[in-house]
């Protein structure tokens, strides 16, 4: 099934007259797991807001399962917003420094309205127990976690609002590398025990390689070459596809 469905999507960013998104097409289909590669600065993460609705796009259509994200009343956006979650590259970034982790979870189902009064401490312990951590850090600070726990509390929060769809905008970049494979790992345990559908962002093909059903390579803003893991890898078209591959880390 067609879970998403991107249309000719465009960004400028008019201050600095960057077109960071320059015509986007493409369709991830539910239970995929699909890899979005290319160098900083070519439109990743400004292509992930886009579909989150985090920022406005220029033209072009977002459809969600044949909903139209771009033109949406703000009612039905807050329902679908439950379905897509983000997990983003800096856990430390994106957690507040002075709230407990138990909070940092609970803080969701304010927001959504997902989870009865009752529910929510087994809720979050169920949480934190699902991404490897326990029922013992639900009082610590983010201050108190290593960076790979921190970004199992990362994933812990886009899991609390049992999303189909998630994000993962470079989740293991800021990780020691025998710490990133522990959290691939989760992650795609993750995805197949829940069926999750990931749209898997990282500049890295090595760590794209190994996960994901299908690859786009993204350069300034444009798509320039798609395909599965034997095609990108085994047989790139471009040069630039090329570059990645040589400065890919290939465990
Ligand atoms: N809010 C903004 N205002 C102006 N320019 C922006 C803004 N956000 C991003 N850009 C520009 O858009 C381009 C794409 O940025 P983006 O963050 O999407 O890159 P990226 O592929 O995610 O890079 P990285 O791998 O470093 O995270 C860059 O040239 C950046 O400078
Ligand atoms: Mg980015």
């Amino acid at each position: 099934m067609e879970l998403l469905k991107i249309n000719n999507l465009y960004k400028t960013f008019k201050k600095h007259r960057v077109c960071a998104v320059d015509g986007a097409s493409f369709s991830i289909f539910k239970g995929e797991v699909l890899g979005l590669v290319g160098e900083s600065g070519c439109g990743k993460s400004t292509l992930a807001k886009l579909i989150l609705r985090l920022i406005d796009a220029d033209k072009g259509s977002i459809f969600y399962k044949g909903k139209d994200l771009l033109n949406i009343s703000r009612n039905d956006m807050r329902k679908t917003r439950k379905d897509l979650q983000i997990i983003f590259q800096d856990p430390y970034a994106s957690l507040d420094p002075r709230m407990k982790i138990g909070k940092v979870i609970e803080e969701v189902y304010d927001i959504h309205k997902n989870v009865s009064e009752r529910d929510r401490k087994s809720k979050t312990i169920e949480l934190l127990e699902t991404v490897g951590l326990g029922e013992t850090y639900l009082n610590r600070l983010p201050s108190e976690l290593s960076g790979g726990e921190r970004q199992r509390v990362g994933i812990a929060r886009a899991l609390a609002t049992d999303p189909e769809f998630i994000i993962c905008d470079e989740p293991v970049s800021s990780l020691d590398i025998s710490v990133q494979a522990q959290i691939l790992n989760l992650l795609i345990e993750l995805q197949k025990r829940k069926n999750l559908t990931y749209l898997f962002i990282s500049h890295d093909l090595g760590v794209i390689g190994s996960i994901c059903d299908r690859i786009m390579v993204m350069q300034s803003g444009r798509f320039i070459e798609s395909g599965s893991y034997e095609d990108i890898f085994k047989n790139p078209q471009c040069q630039y596809t090329r570059t990645l591959l040589e400065s890919a880390f290939l465990p």
